[in-house]
């Protein structure tokens, strides 16, 4: 039986390796929901799916259910979606507008920021009863940025700023983007289901090693990837065209970690000055209009690929959306990706990006299959017992300091990542032991 005691756990991480436990077992699972999902700081929403009083949308964190609602004060609030007199899940649908929130068993009825309202039959109530005291329950700790809205299911931690650290600029370079310096995660989700341990997806976000084999059959025979962005003729030169080997350029790739698990990788090289269509275009007049000709062209000069806020939120900076992984069970992983829209942007620009998603992240697309096949052999192998370790040892020891980013660097064809996630495992595990 597995007891969770520190000593325990870090038997599970090795210099380079971990035991493959880490992705099977049950009681393991049980207790990253209890000490990572329950207590790191977790995408909640984006102030933009809930624009007015009233409007919310629910979703789970871990196991908990939530519910992220605009209180009729204009105040984003993250309720947790259980109601205070015998549990049922209060709010069901998976986005609305509501004046208030009614439970379905007895109507007990809560306004929009938990309080509860009225019971009915209050004669009925006990001598000592007071509504003050049985309100919707709120996630107890919230943090904000550009409309990025975090929870922490704990009462104590580090705060969000420390949690979020260096990777403010991560967003930024995201959000920077809007016209109007504003992001909006209203155009509807993918949503995919598979059978592998959520690690395995937050593992692969960073993962650039693995794009030349998993996904040859997304280039051409010049070895470029197709466009993945409005304006590209083509994409990355991910291999050599008639070696197949890896392309320079590829490999050129970098890799960067700071605390927490977060990383990044660098940008995908591409022919930024050939980049030109007609909604690129306006959007390109539609940015400068609001910001310049010269922040527009810093803008737009790519610098992140793929980032990962450890332990469950990708945004990527290439055709850009933002993934939330939601672990199920230890076999099981939800994934939902919001396409983002650019506010300001032309509708065309916005339209192309949403299309564009289609054809490398939803379920069916070129590139995500791929990826959903290798964690489900993967899931699969793991049940072999020819050995209890899975290597991520490439690149060990090559670790730099970068002064520019103030992070740790290394090539996006190793492992440092991935290294990085799992000391970050090990503090949530073994802290809250
Ligand atoms: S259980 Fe919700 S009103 Fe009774
Ligand atoms: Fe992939």
């Amino acid at each position: 039986m597995f007891d969770g005691t520190p000593d325990e756990i870090s038997k599970l991480v090795e210099p380079g390796r971990v035991h493959r436990r880490v992705y099977t077992d049950n009681d393991i699972f049980e207790l990253e929901m209890e000490r990572i999902f329950g207590r790191a700081w977790m995408f909640a929403g984006h102030t933009s799916q809930i624009p007015n009083p009233g409007d919310y949308v629910t979703a789970d964190i871990g196991r908990q259910p939530i519910m992220f609602i605009r209180h009729k004060d204009g105040t984003p609030q993250v309720l947790l979606n259980r109601c205070a007199h015998r549990g049922p899940k209060v709010c069901n649908e998976p986005c609305g507008n509501a004046k208030a929130l009614t439970c379905i068993y007895h109507g007990w009825t809560y306004d929009t920021d938990g309080t509860l309202l009225d019971v009915s039959m209050p004669e009925g109530a006990a001598p000592h009863f007071d509504k003050k005291d049985f309100g919707l329950a709120k996630a107890p700790r919230r943090g904000e940025y550009r409309g990025f809205v975090f929870v922490s299911l704990a009462e104590k931690g580090e705060s969000f700023d420390e949690f979020l650290g260096p990777m403010k600029a991560n967003i930024d370079d995201l959000v920077d983007r809007a016209p109007d310096g504003e992001i909006m995660l209203d155009a509807g989700m993918h949503r995919y289901y598979f059978r592998g341990n959520w690690k395995l997806q937050v593992e692969n976000v960073l993962d650039s090693y693995h794009v030349p084999y998993s996904h040859a059959s997304t280039v051409n025979k010049k070895g470029e990837q197709f466009s993945r962005r409005e304006g590209d003729k083509e994409g990355a030169q991910v291999v050599e065209g008639k070696s197949a080997k890896t392309a320079d350029a590829w490999k050129g790739r970098r890799s960067y970690v700071v605390d927490f698990g977060h990383g990044w990788t660098s940008n995908t090289e591409l022919k930024e000055g050939e980049r030109s269509s007609p909604a690129y275009d306006a959007y390109k007049d539609s940015l400068a209009a609001k910001v310049g000709q010269d922040r527009m062209e810093e803008i737009l000069e790519p610098e992140f690929h793929n980032s990962l806020l450890y332990p469950n939120c990708s945004i990527m900076g290439l055709n850009i959306h933002v993934r939330i992984i939601r672990p199920v069970s230890a076999d099981l992983t939800e994934v939902t990706v919001y396409p983002i829209r650019l506010k300001g942007a032309p509708d065309e620009m916005n339209s192309a990006n949403i299309r564009l998603l289609n054809v490398t992240h939803s379920a069916t697309s070129f590139v995500q299959t791929d990826d959903l096949e290798s964690f489900r052999r993967t899931q699969v192998g793991l049940q072999s017992l020819q050995s209890d370790w899975i290597d991520l040892s490439r690149g060990m020891g090559e670790e730099e300091a970068d002064p520019h980013y103030n992070a740790t660097r290394e090539s996006a064809m190793h492992e440092m990542a991935i290294r990085a996630q799992y000391q970050a495992w090990l503090y949530y595990m073994c802290e809250a032991a």
